[in-house]
């Protein structure tokens, strides 16, 4: 199963949060209403890049786009993430330590532990329940990853500098009015929304993570956030490297 390369479902052109949650979440015209609990949470597991999480309720149910982000720190590994595709030359270090703030159900740092098992790597959340299944299902997939209980960096030791951070943080704004936020009602309320346009989190992490000069940032936003995240970035030093989908690459000009 994991030999199979993930993204053979083809890369997620700029579609909107809209477009993949409206796929992903049961529709009032599939299911006969929103009360229905989405497929992922009734079977207990989610596919993500080519391997099953365990979902429950407490977590986010992994979505297609946020497979870019895997896509984007092979790039920055010189790892090729499809046939054919020819690697960029690495610029992280051989054996990388890489944060995933927000891990929810881990898929995206057991991926990358997998994908990339000389990294260490550590997953933080804010929820200690969302940890307890990033755990199930590092042990599950046979991944050491070292978990956090923290909001964004504040429990993160200072040393070692993590070469890279990942993050698919809560950015949907309360205010969306084209979203049916009743399709979302089955999962963690704090998994999806922020303040200030949905870019709160998102904002408070490029500032922690240039206090302490980190080198790459890999978010998830979607693509109607990107410029005010890119400008945002500007201004604590970072430069935008890449926009893969929903995912933006950024590094610091140390
Ligand atoms: C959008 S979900 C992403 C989950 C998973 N990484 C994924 O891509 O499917 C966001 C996650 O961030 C966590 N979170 C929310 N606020 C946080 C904070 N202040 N610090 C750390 N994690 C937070 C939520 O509990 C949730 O698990």
């Amino acid at each position: 199963m994991n030999a199979v390369l993930p993204n053979n479902k083809s890369p997620h052109q700029q579609s909107s949060t809209k477009e993949h949650l409206l796929k992903t979440q049961p529709s009032p015209s599939r299911h006969r209403s929103s009360a229905t609990l989405p497929l992922a949470y009734q079977k207990g597991y989610q596919d993500f890049y080519g391997r099953d999480f365990i979902v429950t309720p407490d977590v986010l149910i992994p979505r297609p786009e946020t497979e870019q982000i895997i896509d984007a720190v092979l790039t920055l590994a010189g790892k090729p993430y499809l046939p054919g595709v020819k690697p960029t030359p690495r610029q992280l270090p051989p054996n990388p330590t890489i944060i995933d703030i927000g891990t929810g159900s881990g898929c995206i740092a057991i991926t990358l532990k997998k994908e990339l098992p000389s990294a260490t790597i550590y997953a933080t959340d804010i929820s200690e329940n969302a940890l307890k299944i990033a755990q199930k299902n590092a042990k599950t997939h046979g991944a050491s990853i070292i978990t956090i209980i923290s909001h964004l960096l504040e429990n993160v030791k200072q040393t070692p500098v993590p070469d890279l951070i990942t993050a698919n943080l809560p950015y949907v704004d309360k205010n969306w009015d084209w979203l049916d936020r009743s399709a979302l009602s089955h999962e963690p309320s704090l998994a999806l929304y922020a303040e200030d346009n949905g870019l709160a989190l998102i904002k408070q992490l490029i500032t922690q993570s240039a206090t302490r000069q980190i080198k790459y940032l890999v978010l998830e936003a979607d693509p109607c956030q990107h410029q005010s995240i890119i400008t945002y970035a500007k201004t604590a030093n970072y430069t935008l490297i890449k926009i893969r989908g929903f995912a933006l690459t950024l590094s610091h000009n140390n």
